[in-house]
């Protein structure tokens, strides 16, 4: 095993002057017709003063957390990647955006990294609706925790509701402070008393992040990006948001303030307050309670899962192996580490029931590119509701089993989404036959 060498997909830095894109031929037919959104991020190394007046070495994409990018399904999305002196080099990966292959901004697989002085553009069609988020996927592990991330939210083709406040938070940890959104200390947004407002949390750590949200009994209304319907009222309920994932939390503000708080964040926090008063830092930011039954929670689904065409297991551990000549542990995917893991090779068109087994002690937030799988069991229990995942919190010893549909061809990462782990060989090919 060789896996510290090998990994030009997360962790390398590729050498070549242009970034070409490969296999520009396989977007999808279909183009929507919609108006063409066109940004351009701005890639490049800072020092950034947080609100709370900390400083930190950053490396972003002109802002901490990057621009948010907002579009309407049916639109395209453009965007424009400059590297103004980001050393590594750096791509935009559309966490949770099922777009076409070229689009997946993995280097080493469907683009070259962008180098300091060049560019690249994205183009794809905003086909699905909800919170995604965008991030470097060159050297990642070093360099998301930096600040090369940002969110993408895609309203439905109807238009945005404009009764309902909407607000996208990110939720990141830089220089040990906790960001929500860009604010470090408390994020405090006027909402009305009677107004529904809907929190759109995207977790860009490493670890699995509890929020809570005290103050008024709010509904999970979609999950990754997902509406998840018919999901029943929660109060004191903590909410453990995997790597990756993204929750968006609906409520109706009452006339006092409610908090959004990550368990053992120091200071960040959002509170809404009808009046634009934050609670006083006496107030528990994080309140403890039981954690959400995702298994259980939402309408069950009008359509009951495909049946599928055939079963895959996987089985996430952390064992000793020799990496360079050397006895380490290392996060492995069926005993071995990247590049020695064997892809899950796909037929398009066919139903894949994964069955994926935690046998470690850590938790492993599992993420296939551009694929959403349908959770068809918690470690054992069935889910009744569509329950469509691309970030899955699979905690230690617990066994998953989601429904893969091959609709989307190409070469796509398949990688748990702690990208130390990532890293250090927890990373697979789904290719497509
Ligand atoms: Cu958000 Cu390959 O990752
Ligand atoms: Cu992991």
């Amino acid at each position: 095993f060789h896996a510290a060498s090998h990994h030009s997909t997360l962790a390398s830095t590729t050498t070549s002057t242009e970034a070409t894109p490969r296999g520009v031929d396989t977007l999808r037919a279909g183009a929507p017709q919609g108006p063409v959104r066109d940004y351009t991020l701005h890639a490049r190394s800072e020092r950034v003063t947080l609100d709370s007046g900390q400083t930190v070495d950053a490396l972003t994409f002109g802002s901490l957390p990057g621009p948010a990018l907002r579009a309407t399904e049916g639109d395209t999305v453009r965007v424009t990647l400059v590297n103004d002196g980001v050393p590594d080099g750096v791509t935009l990966h559309w966490h949770g955006y099922d777009v076409p292959n070229a689009m997946d901004g993995v280097p080493g697989v469907t683009q070259d990294a962008v180098m300091p002085g060049q560019s690249f553009t994205y183009e794809f069609p905003a086909v699905q609706t909800g919170t995604y988020w965008y991030h470097t996927h060159q050297n990642a592990a070093a360099n998301e925790p930096l600040g090369l991330y940002g969110s993408l939210v895609v309203d439905p083709a109807d238009g945005r509701d404009p009764s309902v406040a909407d607000l996208t938070v990110p939720v990141h940890t830089v220089g040990g402070a906790t960001l929500f959104g860009g604010h470090a200390g408390v994020w405090t947004e006027t909402v009305a008393a009677g107004r529904q407002v809907r929190v759109r949390l995207i977790n860009t750590d490493q670890l699995t992040q509890r929020f809570s949200v005290a103050g008024a009994p709010f509904r999970l209304a979609a999950v990754d990006g997902g509406e998840l319907p018919g999901g029943a009222e929660l109060a004191q309920t903590v909410l453990p948001l995997a790597a990756g994932g993204r929750y968006d939390v609906v409520l109706t503000m009452p006339e006092h303030p409610v908090q959004v708080a990550v368990e053992g964040s120091r200071g960040g926090a959002l509170v809404l307050a009808p009046d634009g008063t934050p609670a006083p830092a006496s107030v528990p930011r994080f309140v403890q309670g039981p954690e959400i039954d995702l298994a259980g929670y939402g309408a069950p689904a009008a359509q009951p899962a495909p049946a599928p065409d055939r079963t895959a297991a996987y089985t996430v551990d952390r064992l000793l192996r020799f990496v360079d000549g050397m006895p380490r542990f290392a996060f492995t995917v069926d005993g071995a580490v990247y590049p020695n893991i064997p892809p899950l090779v796909v037929r398009e068109g066919e139903r894949v029931q994964v069955i994926v087994v935690n046998r470690s002690s850590e938790v492993h937030p599992m993420h296939p590119h551009g694929h959403h799988v349908r959770v068809l069991s918690i470690d054992g229990r069935a889910v009744a509701a569509d329950l469509r995942m691309d970030s899955l919190d699979i905690r230690p010893g617990q066994i998953w089993t989601v429904l893969l549909t091959a609709d989307n061809p190409g070469i796509w990462m398949d990688h748990c989404h702690n990208l130390q782990h990532a890293r250090e060989g927890m990373v697979f090919h789904l290719a497509y036959d």
